[in-house]
């Protein structure tokens, strides 16, 4: 079975057990991580841990995670889960904990829930990849601080199933007539030779791989811009790319009923999955 880490101790998933007075269970009060590992590697694993650090500071959760702490800590969780082989994803939490009454306000004494599990890793081929993937649009109904990697996620969870519901691998999300970022990953344009994605601000979250996407091209003398992507520059796109920890770089055919790049993926996707795989594979 499974096993997990939860408050220190390496448990079988079915007997890791939290306080139903949990803040994380009664208000989602709490923060997290997804990290892809490739070939036993915890992949841009700093990267994350400052995102975690980041995101704690920004829920006033007084906490700092210690990357040589946390790499012993997640290492030796993969070596529990070793029959889920060299590729996995590891989710990793901490909630506010333990309070002795149910009360908006913030206990008084902290008791954090650290909590981690991993699993196995499914990235899809070039193969699969290479087919390409639809997508639907929808107005974005999450809270302002969608920086903040918060495990408050209903708004993604709904807008995440309209897409399921639909076949769709993803819901884009536009904001006073902007596409943002996908539900549950980030969202990249070409347009004549130019990737385009959004700044960060409050509105995106900064993901891992969005940066690692953006140095890759550069390092690569690829011209990137940063800026808002207006909602008819989408339809309008040369290509279409939607990144995540799990999902690398998707290469999107469809948005609504809209065809790009006649229904293929890009000539410059072709070059970043590359790109991506040979950055993977030079661990
Ligand atoms: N989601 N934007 C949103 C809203 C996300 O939920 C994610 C990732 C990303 C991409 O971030 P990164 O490249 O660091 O994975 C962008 C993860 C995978 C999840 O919630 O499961």
């Amino acid at each position: 079975m499974t096993t997990v880490y939860l408050n220190g101790k390496f448990l079988p998933k079915d007997n890791a057990f939290i306080s139903v007075m949990d803040r994380g269970f009664l208000f989602g009060d709490g923060v997290y991580e997804v990290l892809p590992v490739y070939n036993g590697k915890l992949f841009q694993f700093q990267q994350h841990i400052e995102r975690l650090n980041s995101s704690l500071a920004a829920i006033k959760l007084p906490l700092h995670l210690d990357c040589q702490e946390w790499q012993q800590i997640l290492t030796q969780l993969l070596q529990y889960n070793s029959e889920y082989g060299p590729n996995q994803s590891i989710y990793f939490q901490v909630t506010r904990g333990y309070s002795p009454e149910r009360n908006h306000a913030f206990p008084a004494t902290l008791n954090p829930t650290w909590f981690a599990i991993s699993q196995p890793l499914k990235t899809l081929s070039y193969e699969e990849l290479k087919k390409g993937k639809q997508v639907i649009t929808a107005k974005d109904t999450r809270w302002q601080l969608c920086n903040i990697k918060a495990t408050s996620l209903l708004a993604n969870v709904l807008l995440y199933q309209d897409a399921l519901d639909q076949q769709c691998a993803e819901t884009i999300l536009i904001r006073d007539g902007y596409a943002i970022e996908g539900a549950t990953s980030n969202l990249f344009i070409v347009k004549d030779g130019v990737i385009i994605t959004a700044s960060l601000s409050a509105w995106i979250l900064g993901g891992i791989t969005r940066d690692l996407v953006l140095n890759l091209a550069r390092e690569n003398h690829i011209p990137c811009e940063e800026r808002l992507i207006l909602e008819n520059e989408l339809f309008s796109a040369d290509e279409v790319w939607i990144t995540s920890s799990t999902r690398e770089i998707y290469p999107i055919i469809q948005v609504d009923n809209t065809l790009i790049n006649k229904g293929l993926p890009g000539e410059l996707w072709h070059k970043m999955i590359n790109l991506y795989h040979i950055f993977i594979k030079n661990l």
